[in-house]
């Protein structure tokens, strides 16, 4: 069933949370009631004729009662104004989208890996694979302290690109020191962030024979399938491309070639 709604929404609150980072709140008990963990919404930043004409995707990263959390860096137009948001303000959300992370397989241990600003599903991920009864150990990394942020995340350990906070390199280094001194017999992760990380990861993985799923971030337009601007290659299939606003954002790591 799709369950996808397009509607306007009141804001909660917007709030600097970290470096050029917002956590956003709106009100929207139709997308609550469908939305999964690693799907996404996709956001008018202005209203029409004061901003980009072209929505923004951003990950759910956390639902609670009614309210629908997203967090988000300023990287451009679009987001710069999504920061200005105030409490009482109204925007316009096409919601849920997206294919959810599998989050039923065969597995004991849940080994989250993001790199950024990719940490943004992390949290709903998290809250979900609770109830799975999973255990959790989550691996972030960040350019440097200032834009470190962990809340509602389980067993958090840490890289910075700096050394300013936990481990100095990246997060996939950090991720292959922690499996090479821990055996697990069944893991799975879960990741989001920049393609060059993702892709190391899926070297690592498959060293390592971790079974890997992967939250895409690419650059969309229309968000629904109909403008072909988010292809990625796959690995095999009937098909040669899949689209990762409609068949993703989550993919297996064997699924794509990034
Ligand atoms: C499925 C999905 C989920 C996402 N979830 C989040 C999230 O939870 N939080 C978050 O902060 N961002 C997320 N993003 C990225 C976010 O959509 C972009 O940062 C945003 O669209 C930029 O809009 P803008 O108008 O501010 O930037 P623009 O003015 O459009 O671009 C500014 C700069 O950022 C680059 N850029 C724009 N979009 C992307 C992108 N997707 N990846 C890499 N570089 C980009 C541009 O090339 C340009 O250099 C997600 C993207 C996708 C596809
Ligand atoms: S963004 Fe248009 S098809 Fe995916």
């Amino acid at each position: 069933m799709n369950s996808m709604v397009q509607q306007l929404c009141p804001v909660q609150s917007c709030k600097k949370i970290a470096t050029d980072t917002f956590l956003l709140r709106f009100n929207s008990p139709d997308i609550v009631a469908s939305a999964q963990p690693g799907q996404f919404v996709n956001i008018l930043t202005a209203e029409i004729g004061k901003g980009p004409l072209l929505r923004r995707p951003f990950s759910i990263s956390r639902v609670e009662d009614n309210i629908i959390e997203l967090i988000f860096h300023v990287v451009g137009i679009g987001t710069n104004l999504l920061s200005q948001n105030q409490p009482g303000d109204w925007i316009d959300v096409i919601g849920p989208l997206g294919q959810p992370f599998h989050r039923d397989a065969d597995y004991g241990t849940a080994l989250l890996v993001a790199g950024g600003i990719g940490v943004a599903p992390l949290p709903f991920l998290t809250n979900d694979l609770l109830k799975y009864g999973k255990r959790i150990e989550t691996f972030v990394g960040y350019r440097n302290a200032g834009q470190v942020f962990t809340k509602h995340l389980q067993n958090v350990r840490i890289a910075t690109d700096d050394g300013s906070d936990g481990f100095h390199g990246n997060v996939v280094q950090l991720l292959e020191l922690f499996l090479n001194q821990n055996n697990f017999q069944k893991a799975k992760i879960f990741a989001c962030g920049p393609t060059v990380m993702l892709k190391a990861l899926t070297e690592l993985a498959k060293r390592k024979s971790i079974c890997c799923e992967l939250s895409l971030e690419g650059q969309m337009a229309c968000g629904i399938g109909i403008c072909q601007g988010c292809a990625v290659e796959r690995t095999e299939d009937t098909a040669k491309y899949a689209l990762v606003c409609k068949d993703g954002p989550a993919f297996l790591s064997t699924e794509v070639n990034l």
